[in-house]
């Protein structure tokens, strides 16, 4: 998809583009944000790298490790530049993109398109030049822009295209990670402006909050797509306040969709069931698939406690997720195989029989006609791939049809 948009200025169509060739498919990584807030420095940043590769993180696809904020001083310097923070980073930012560049990662920074950032550090507004010579001289590959400290009537239908332009014109290639919470509908323009965008409010380690999230993406699930994502958070697995079958749920619905995977725990200390879920390769290809077509909601039963998200994946397949939100008891969940999501522009409904394969028990469970139904854990979910085995056209022999 090339992401252009058409401007009229004077008469005359200006085409402005994000274009940047960058996310594929949904970036992978880990930030310093949700364990270590401000608390960040040099060797923490060196750390988490090299557990990140000796976990085999790196190998998964977890490629950029992402400074959020509190990095720089609380002044820019004299000519107006951002100045890393010497008591944080003492041989400075440059060093630690060329560190994990060697190591065949990346870094990724931060800022806010207001005055200050989210913690006070300065922002980037009528800097967005200095800001990009800045992060382009650093080497950076990954950009996060918040929308901290804006001014009244400050539009960020007007602030990311301008951070955007002054990316280009650096001709450093960035991914670039709008993150306004969701406002002015950003899913809309994030595409030519971006190549993820936040959609709600903060992530936060609790059951309520990451389903909340979850909730707010089920009306907007046809505009994440390859080069721009509908960026569900940072993920909050192994952080310790859930059990682990919530952050598996967490991990296989953020997976499903499409989200970014950006690890937010401390990779220093994981258990082993942390490791299990961050590196589980089946529920990371679902993510990494090359359509990158968002799951939808595709059924929920009539108290909401128990739902279906679907997608296509490449290869005729399909992947699932059945989740049950109940705090107390397991129930049974169907997916109706009629109700699979086709690609867009081919006719639903034709699967009639499937093979089914549990991403998290790593099991082939047989072939399944008409629906297949999982008894799922209290505030769990299941994690499936279907390859259809038979389907109304009967195009895949032999078809073992139900009719
Ligand atoms: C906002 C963002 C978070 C994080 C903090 C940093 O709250 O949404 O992801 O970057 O700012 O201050």
């Amino acid at each position: 998809m090339t992401l252009l948009r058409l401007v009229v200025l004077f008469g005359v169509a200006v085409v402005m583009a994000l274009d940047n060739g960058l996310a594929r498919t949904p970036p992978m990584g880990w930030s310093s944000w949700n364990t270590f807030r401000c608390d960040i420095n040099e060797a923490l940043i060196l750390e988490t790298a090299e557990k990140m590769i000796s976990e085999g993180m790196r190998d998964a696809g977890y490629v950029y490790v992402n400074i959020d904020d509190c990095w720089s001083l609380h002044q820019r310097n004299a000519s107006g530049y951002l100045v890393e923070d010497p008591a944080k980073f003492p041989h400075g930012i440059r060093y630690l993109a060329d560190y994990l560049h060697k190591r065949g990662m990346k870094l990724g920074l931060y800022n806010a398109a207001g005055a200050w950032t989210c913690q006070g550090y300065p922002g980037s507004y009528h800097y967005e030049k200095q800001d990009a010579e800045l992060f382009a001289s650093y080497d950076v590959d990954f950009w996060k822009q918040d929308w901290c400290a804006v001014e009244l009537g400050q539009d960020p239908r007007v602030s990311y295209p301008v951070l955007r332009d002054a990316v280009n014109a650096t001709g450093h290639p960035m991914v670039l990670s709008i993150c306004e919470y969701g406002l002015k509908e950003v899913w809309t323009w994030g595409p030519t402006t971006g190549n993820m965008w936040r959609t709600t409010n903060d992530i936060s380690d609790s059951w309520d909050r990451w389903t909340y999230i979850l909730e707010a993406q089920a009306a907007i699930t046809g505009f994440s797509g390859p080069g721009g994502w509908n960026d569900m958070d940072m993920l909050v697995v192994g952080m310790g306040g859930q059990p682990d079958g919530h952050y598996q749920a967490h991990f296989s619905l953020w997976a499903l969709l499409n989200s970014p995977l950006i690890a937010g725990n401390d990779v220093r200390k994981m258990t082993a069931a942390t490791r299990e879920i961050l590196l589980n390769g089946e529920v990371i290809a679902v993510n990494q698939d090359p359509l990158g077509i968002q799951g939808t909601r595709i059924w929920q039963s009539f108290l909401k406690e128990q739902e279906v998200w679907a997608r296509p994946l490449t290869g005729g397949m399909y992947a699932a997720v059945l989740l049950n939100r109940d705090e107390a008891k397991p129930r049974d969940v169907t997916l109706k195989l009629a109700d699979l999501p086709p690609v867009p522009g081919t006719p639903a409904g034709q699967v009639t029989a499937a093979m089914v394969r549990d991403l998290w028990a790593h099991a082939d469970l047989g072939t399944f006609q008409g629906q297949y139904t999982a008894k799922v854990p209290a505030r769990s979910a299941v994690m499936i791939t279907l390859r259809p085995a038979c389907t109304r056209m009967c195009v895949r022999a032999p078809c073992e049809c139900d009719s």
